[in-house]
Parts: C-alpha cells; structure tokens; sequence
C-alpha cells in the first residue's frame, strides 16, 4: 500500500474518530451498502470492530458464521464468496487461515474485498490501527520513532502488517523473540533490526508492540517450555524500564497474560491495549467510508 493510501487512511480515521465520542454514534453516510463479515477464523476485535463500524455509518451488516454455514456441507471459498456477492453484497470481510485467501477473492469478485487477517500473511487493518494509536501517543507522527515489536513474529500477521507500515512511514523497528520465532529474511527489510535479547530492541523504545504467542500455528519444539518462554522473553516491569520514560505499550489482543506480558505492564499507565480497540472501530469506519464511497459524514 503506497504511503499516501496510508496516510489518507489515518487522517479520515482521525475525522471519524469524533463519531464516537456522541451520545447518538450513527450518520447515515453508507446508508443503502450491504456488508457481510465471512470468518473462517476465530476474532472478537476485527469482526466486531467492523460491523460496529458500518452500523455507526447506517450500513446493512450480515456475519457469516462459518461453522453454522454450507461451508461446513464441503461449499468451496469460490463459491460460498459468489453466493454472498449475488445477494448485492457491496463489501466482503474476510478472514482465513490461508495466506493469500483475501487475494484471490480480490480477485473473483467484483465488490470491494477487505482483507481482516490471511494466514501469517498480513492484517492490514491491524497495522493501520497500531500506526493511528502511535501517531495520537506521539506528536502526530512515526518518522523516527523506535518500535520494538516483541514476540511470535514468525506466525504473525499483525508483526507483518506492522513492519511493512511502520518501515514506509519512516519508523526505526527492532525485533527480538526466539531465534525460531524470527524469520531470518526479516532483516532484509529496510528500517528493521533483529536481536536475540528483548532487552536491546527496548532499550531506549518509543513503543514495545507485545505479539501473542501463537501456539495454535506452531509446530512443537520451537521453544521449551512457556515458564521458559516468558522468563526470556516476556515484556515485565524490569524490561519495559529500559525503554523511554514516556514509552507507550501495545498488544493487538487477545492477551496470553503472564506469558507474553505480565498484568503488571497490561495494566500500567504506560499501556493503550484498549485504546487500540476503540481505534480500531475509526480505522474500519474509514476503510468502509474511502471503498464504498460515502457521502459526507
Ligand atoms: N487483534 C485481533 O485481530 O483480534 P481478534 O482476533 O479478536 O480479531
């Protein structure tokens, strides 16, 4: 995604974000689109996030439970995506366990496809949201910034989705986790650096990103043991002390507590987890008002 699409992106989150602050939160900016969430994949945030999003801007939401649907009677992507679109469906969400899955119904489809999470792939809103969240801690900007993005980066595809945003905006990212849960190609990408230890991708961090631990990706023996784990590499009290004073901390949700992050650093003034919620709901009500074309919010 070029810049200026990113840039576009925050600056219409940051003028629907008022939205949400009023007592009535509805404008009847997409009245009359229809949009439907189709996940293959659990989610709470993303999928809840975006149908919050179009009912705010009076668009009709449906939500395809996958395991409730034909795709459990052995219907295909392909056709399960052209029934949802030859019911006038302006917009498909979709996450999948397959990376590449919201590219090729891109693809086959002639309404507006969002890609909500594909594999290990990429999580765009994700990133967008975390870069918006950012910006607000920050001054209103990412150049410059260190990022440190802690964790499971191997099966991550808000890791992704973050690097590839923060790196083209300008933002210093430095990654550090188990040498098996880092791709070795990751340091190829311009802006970014790898470390064995947590302690020196937070030392002197603007932001320290906290990634979940994939276990339901992986493969067994990729790391000992998750009291093992967390000694090495959990963000604790101790760690976040050697990033900058005013550090801001982040987790894209859902929270393995005590394993990733202590409660102590999720709970501290320091850490904005909810906040990336609530801002989550601007970024998707601008993805939904840019693509469907709305009138004036
Ligand atoms: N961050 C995120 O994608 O959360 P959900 O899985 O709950 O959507």
């Amino acid at each position: 995604m070029p810049v200026s699409d990113m840039q576009l992106i925050l600056e219409t989150a940051g003028s629907l974000k008022e939205i949400l602050t009023r007592e009535i939160k509805k404008v009847p900016t997409l009245r009359g689109k229809s949009i439907v969430t189709l996940f293959y994949e659990p989610s709470t945030r993303t999928r809840t996030s975006f149908e919050m999003a179009g009912k705010y801007m009076s668009a009709d939401t449906s939500s395809i439970t996958v395991a409730t649907s034909s795709v459990v009677k052995g219907e295909s992507l392909k056709d399960t995506a052209l029934t949802i679109q030859a019911m006038g469906a302006d917009m498909v969400i979709m996450r999948h366990s397959v990376s590449g899955s919201c590219h090729f119904l891109a693809r086959i489809l002639d309404c507006s496809v969002v890609n909500a999470g594909d594999g290990m792939h990429e999580h765009p809103s994700q990133g967008l949201l975390d870069m918006f969240t950012i910006q607000q801690h920050k001054g209103g900007h990412l150049e410059g910034l260190k990022v440190a993005i802690i964790g499971d980066v191997q099966h991550s595809r808000v890791a992704r989705s973050n690097i590839w945003g923060l790196t083209k905006m300008g933002a210093d990212v430095h990654v550090a986790g188990p040498a098996t849960l880092i791709p070795p190609e990751i340091e190829q990408i311009p802006g970014v650096t790898a470390h064995d230890r947590v302690e020196d991708a937070i030392r002197g961090a603007d932001v320290v990103n906290v990634l979940r631990l994939q276990r339901e990706r992986q493969q067994k023996g990729l790391f000992p043991t998750i009291r093992e784990y967390s000694r090495i590499y959990g963000v604790n009290r101790e760690r976040l002390a050697l990033a900058k004073d005013d550090v801001t901390v982040m987790h894209p949700g859902p929270m393995n507590r005590g394993v990733e992050i202590t409660s102590e650093v999720a709970d501290s003034d320091h850490a904005v987890i909810e906040e990336q919620v609530t801002n989550g709901v601007a970024i998707r009500m601008a993805l939904l008002y840019l693509l469907l074309g709305g009138a004036e919010a």
